[in-house]
């Protein structure tokens, strides 16, 4: 029941779902290694992907259950080209969502000040390096001064406060955690390092070379004295004052200090499957009830709500990377919305 009320979205493990993922495109601009493979070309076909009309109703019934923030994201979320109409007819739905974007950047430039306009509450950039060669070797495109210009347009927009997220990987960039943080501490950004997960269908990702929570933190802990903060309640980072100020950055260490036991994630991919897990094998069809000519617009309301419930009730207690018998989801990072 909405911001105002009860969430009614409560898994078996007691865990209430209040944070939708939408994921508005599966295209991106750029082809970060540890997301999709360089070639990647299965893109969906826009027949596939939710109009915006749809994606309004998903979000509607979605509120209705007791969601009450919505992270756009994809793919590249600004690549859609109708984001900003996209952001304004969320923030105007009844009891409106908080509402965040996680974005490479690159469009910023002309789409901070609209977007902030259209009400959006905040913003999430990605940044992996500090080195525009390293940047290229990444990402596989030469676009990092963008990325910076981006930032600072976020600045402008006043979109507060702008976290920036960072991937560390093995002899790539894992030198640069307190270089990053020094540069995020300058420009006031809170910075979040994540673990990298097994999400690339490349199959690129390697446990005996992933660059642990442990180790970012004893990377930053040459630089800088790091005191936890307290209160982590569903957020996926764990949280450190630095140098005792009141800034801080975050560790989040998706693979070695799983925090499923506090999620209140959902995820909705372009195309309309609704997740209960970045890992899960499970989608549920939510694009089929809407395109369903047989049912009535309440009638496809009501059944969207019970396959939210169906998917959160279904939900697994744990994502499972460490179980020996884990199956990396089929679908791409960038496919199903980070
Ligand atoms: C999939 S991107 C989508 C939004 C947007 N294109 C961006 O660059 O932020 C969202 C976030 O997921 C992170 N990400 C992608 N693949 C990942 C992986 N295998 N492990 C950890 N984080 C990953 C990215 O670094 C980025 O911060």
């Amino acid at each position: 029941m909405g911001k105002h009320g009860m969430s009614t979205l409560v898994d078996t493990y007691g865990r209430t779902h209040r944070n939708l993922r939408v994921s508005l495109t599966d295209r991106c601009s750029l082809r970060c290694t540890y997301c999709m493979p360089h070639d990647f070309a299965a893109w969906l076909p826009n027949e596939e992907l939710l109009s915006t009309d749809e994606l309004l109703t998903i979000i509607e019934v979605a509120v209705q259950q007791g969601i009450d923030e919505v992270r756009l994201t994809g793919g590249e979320p600004l690549l859609r080209p109708d984001i900003v109409e996209i952001v304004e007819r969320i923030a105007g739905i009844e009891n409106a969502p908080r509402l965040t974007l996680t974005t490479n950047g690159i469009r910023l430039p002309d789409l901070a000040g609209p977007l902030a306009k259209a009400g959006l509450n905040r913003i999430n950039v990605s940044l992996d390096t500090l080195s525009r060669e390293r940047f290229k070797t990444l990402t596989y495109r030469d676009r990092f001064d963008d990325v910076i210009l981006g930032l600072k347009a976020a600045n402008a927009a006043g979109l507060f406060p702008i976290k920036v997220n960072a991937v560390l990987l093995k002899d790539i960039n894992d030198d640069e955690a307190p270089a990053i943080l020094e540069w995020a501490l300058e420009n006031e950004y809170s910075l979040r390092f994540i673990e990298q997960m097994p999400l690339d269908a490349g199959g690129i990702w390697d446990r005996a070379t992933l660059i642990t929570a442990d180790e970012i933190y004893a990377a930053l802990s040459t630089r800088y004295t790091l005191t936890p903060v307290d209160n982590r309640g569903s957020s996926p980072a764990e949280e450190f004052y630095i140098n005792g100020s009141s800034a801080t950055v975050g560790i989040i260490g998706s693979v070695t200090r799983p925090f499923c036991g506090a999620c209140d994630r959902i995820r909705l991919t372009s195309d309309g499957q609704l997740r209960s897990c970045l890992f899960s094998n499970v989608e549920t069809d939510l694009r089929r009830v809407l395109r369903d000519e047989s049912l009535n617009s309440a009638t496809k309301k009501q059944e969207i709500a019970a396959r939210f419930q169906k998917t959160v009730i279904s939900k697994l207690p744990g994502h499972g990377i460490n179980d020996p018998t884990f199956i990396a989801p089929i679908r791409p990072m960038s496919a199903i919305g980070g």
